[in-house]
């Protein structure tokens, strides 16, 4: 890291009438959408009068009933919706419609979108575009997404579902179109400068003090800040699309924006890990938490209990706040949570800061790296601890006065498939959306077999998953080059009556670009932004149908697999031959991979490739135990 002379736009700025002049007070607009609802009006958490009915914390037995009721609404939606996908798609001597009538016949769907920075943010968002009947065009899968129940996202795949949902469900397309957000070519070190004009342009400088700001605020507020939060800030600043980057904005508000209350958006999701310092984690001992409108919370028997998400940062003991106690609101603010699920790049502040950036910032950053060790720096930090002696029997953290968070694919578990294969959320398929850096930044399956190796130990708590072969196998039998579908056979599980959910995996695979970027490239020209996008998209679509004209029926078909099992129906001939096609059937070639270079599938797309940019590629400085999360 350099530290840099003051210069003299930061002196400017670091004057005391300019930093006033900078924090004023902003005009808060609540609009119909996850919104700046924070009561500070900033970053910063405020005191609140608790409600009249206090906020306690629950047990995970069930869902929440906040959860429950959604659902109902939701399912109006999706119903329709999925009954139009499957007119749309027709599959062949199958009357959708009066299928659907019998007895629990409706499936319910999952997406997840795995971490692995800006790649999976792309990869994912290309998927998404294909499954959205605004984008998807005819010919492929639209209308997935609007007949979906759980959208769940971790790392760089929360930083997908943040976007989408802080810009009022926006399309992918529209946030392609947006130039106040996913301006990739400018770094967060460098700010929105050159080419977000909607937002205004900021100088490096600026940025960085509006940033430095929006942290201390919450820090005089009396909050511990961690490089978490001036992380999470800068990440967020490309991810909405409002003045400083959303810095009021809060996951819980996602509850009343109007898309998510009339059920028009399935239920968002973004995962953490549980960690505590100095403590390493793998997928059969983390506790995995989740984040969604209404709560966070996990459903690991380590922990079993839900905090009201809205009042977050309260001071909860033995799960409920004293009676004198004062409620905390606007900690769950988008940029913390995100920049939670994503904490492996708080190893980004690291890096060397351009020189605009002012010295007050990197002496910040220097000191918090100087206060913990290596080891500890991707620690986000959660004080007080809600859930500090709540069921303190079975909790390892119930005496942590601070509940230590770290990236959510940190423990190898790179897909968020944790809450939605819970049994309380009855999930029938989930569409697997893996971006992860395996083998030449290709996918493998190592992020599915972490999750397999977890099912079935006493952490997993009862939840099955389907059979998952080694990393060998996927590769020697194509596997992660293009769908596959796992877990088909239902009555192959120890609950054959309530079966885990199907898993149909979309591996990121080269169609028309080299999409296997690194997860530490910090900046992608607008085209070639677009190129990755393009190539999810032409994953999730099957180039359009040009590889298999029958692919929007093979997905039509997963979605049913578990309803046809449940119902006694023997799959229509169609369905049966998708089954035969997508469906890993056990057989395993563990032989030594040599080496993975896959191919084009589809024709290049030459627009993006010659615009990669050079240099400026995240150095990785840190050594030690955290590093073994390469794949992320
Ligand atoms: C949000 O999107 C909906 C549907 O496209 C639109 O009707 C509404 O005006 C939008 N709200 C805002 C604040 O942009
Ligand atoms: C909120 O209350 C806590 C203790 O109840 C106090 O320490 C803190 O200073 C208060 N914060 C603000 C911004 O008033
Ligand atoms: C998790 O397992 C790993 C590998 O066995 C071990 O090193 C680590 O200490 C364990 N962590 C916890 C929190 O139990
Ligand atoms: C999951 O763990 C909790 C907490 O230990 C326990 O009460 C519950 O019975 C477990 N559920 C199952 C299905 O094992
Ligand atoms: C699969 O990926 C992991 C990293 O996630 C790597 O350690 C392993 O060597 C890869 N396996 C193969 C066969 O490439
Ligand atoms: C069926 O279950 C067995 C035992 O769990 C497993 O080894 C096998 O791979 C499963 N078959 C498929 C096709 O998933
Ligand atoms: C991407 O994959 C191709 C082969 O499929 C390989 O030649 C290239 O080196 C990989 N790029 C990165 C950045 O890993």
């Amino acid at each position: 890291m350099r530290l840099t002379a003051l210069s003299a736009t930061a002196a400017a700025l670091l004057s005391p009438s300019a930093a006033s002049a900078i924090s004023a007070p902003r005009d808060l607009q609540i609009k119909p959408r996850a919104a700046p609802d924070a009561p500070s009006g900033g970053y910063a958490p405020s005191n609140v009068t608790c409600p009249s009915n206090s906020p306690t914390i629950r047990g995970a037995s069930a869902l929440s009933s906040e959860e429950s009721d959604w659902r109902k609404t939701r399912e109006e939606t999706t119903r329709a919706e999925l009954k139009t996908f499957l007119d749309k798609i027709g599959i062949a001597d199958f009357d959708a419609g009066s299928y659907l009538e019998r007895d629990n016949a409706w499936p319910r769907i999952a997406i997840s979108l795995s971490g692995g920075g800006y790649r999976a943010l792309l990869n994912g968002a290309g998927f998404i575009k294909a499954a959205d009947s605004r984008t998807g065009g005819d010919k492929g899968i639209g209308g997935l997404l609007q007949s979906t129940t759980y959208l769940s996202g971790l790392s760089g795949g929360s930083w997908l579902v943040g976007s989408i949902y802080a810009n009022n469900f926006s399309t992918i397309t529209q946030l392609q179109e947006n130039d106040a957000v996913w301006q990739f070519q400018d770094t967060i070190f460098s700010g929105p400068s050159s080419s977000s004009k909607s937002i205004g342009a900021l100088d490096t400088a600026k940025y960085w003090k509006n940033i430095y700001d929006e942290v201390e605020s919450k820090d005089d507020a009396g909050f511990e800040t961690s490089l978490t939060d001036y992380w999470g800030r800068a990440v967020t600043y490309q991810l909405i699309g409002d003045d400083d980057g959303g810095a009021a904005y809060t996951v819980s508000s996602i509850a009343d924006a109007d898309h998510f209350k009339n059920g028009n958006a399935p239920f968002p999701i973004i995962v953490a890990d549980g960690r505590n310092p100095n403590e390493l984690i793998i997928s059969l001992n983390s506790t995995v938490f989740e984040f969604n409108p209404f709560e966070m919370g996990s459903w690991d028997p380590t922990l079993f209990g839900f905090v009201p998400l809205e009042y977050l940062g309260s001071n909860f003991d033995k799960g409920s706040i004293s009676k004198d106690g004062k409620c905390v609101r606007g900690f769950d603010q988008f940029s913390f949570i995100l920049g939670t699920s994503s904490s492996l790049f708080n190893m980004a502040m690291l890096t060397e800061f351009p020189d605009e950036v002012p010295s007050l910032i990197v002496d910040k950053v220097e000191s918090l790296l100087s206060s913990i060790d290596d080891a500890n720096n991707d620690i986000a930090q959660y004080r007080p601890n809600p859930f500090l002696g709540y069921n303190s029997e079975i909790s390892n953290i119930a005496d942590e006065e601070e509940l230590s968070l770290v990236d959510g694919g940190m423990d190898l578990q790179n897909i968020p498939l944790h809450p939605v294969i819970q049994p309380a959320r009855e999930v029938d398929v989930i569409f697997a959306v893996d971006s992860s850096a395996d083998t030449n930044n290709w996918p493998n399956g190592t992020a599915l077999r972490a999750t397999y190796d977890r099912a079935g130990t006493d952490i997993a708590n009862g939840t099955e998953f389907p059979s998952i072969p080694d990393q060998n196998t996927f590769i020697n039998l194509k596997l992660n080059a293009g769908p596959t579908f796992f877990g088909c056979d239902a009555s192959n599980f120890t609950n054959s009556e309530k079966p885990p959910p199907l898993i149909v995996y979309v591996p990121n695979a080269p169609y028309t670009f080299m999409s296997n970027v690194s997860t530490f490239d910090p900046s992608y020209e607008i085209e070639e932004r677009d190129s990755i996008i393009q190539n999810g998209f032409n994953g999730a679509t099957q180039g359009e149908g040009s590889l298999d004209d029958k692919w929007s029926t093979c997905v039509a078909c997963a979605v049913l697999s578990r309803s046809f099992h449940r119902t006694g129906t023997e799959p229509p001939q169609a369905c049966k031959d998708c089954f035969d096609k997508y469906c890993w059937d056990g057989s395993i070639n563990d032989a030594e991979v040599q080496s993975y270079l896959p191919d084009f599938r589809l024709e290049e797309d030459n627009a993006g490739s010659s615009l990669r940019l050079g240099g400026a590629w995240w150095t990785l400085v840190v050594a030690g135990a955290t590093w073994s999360v390469f794949a992320i």
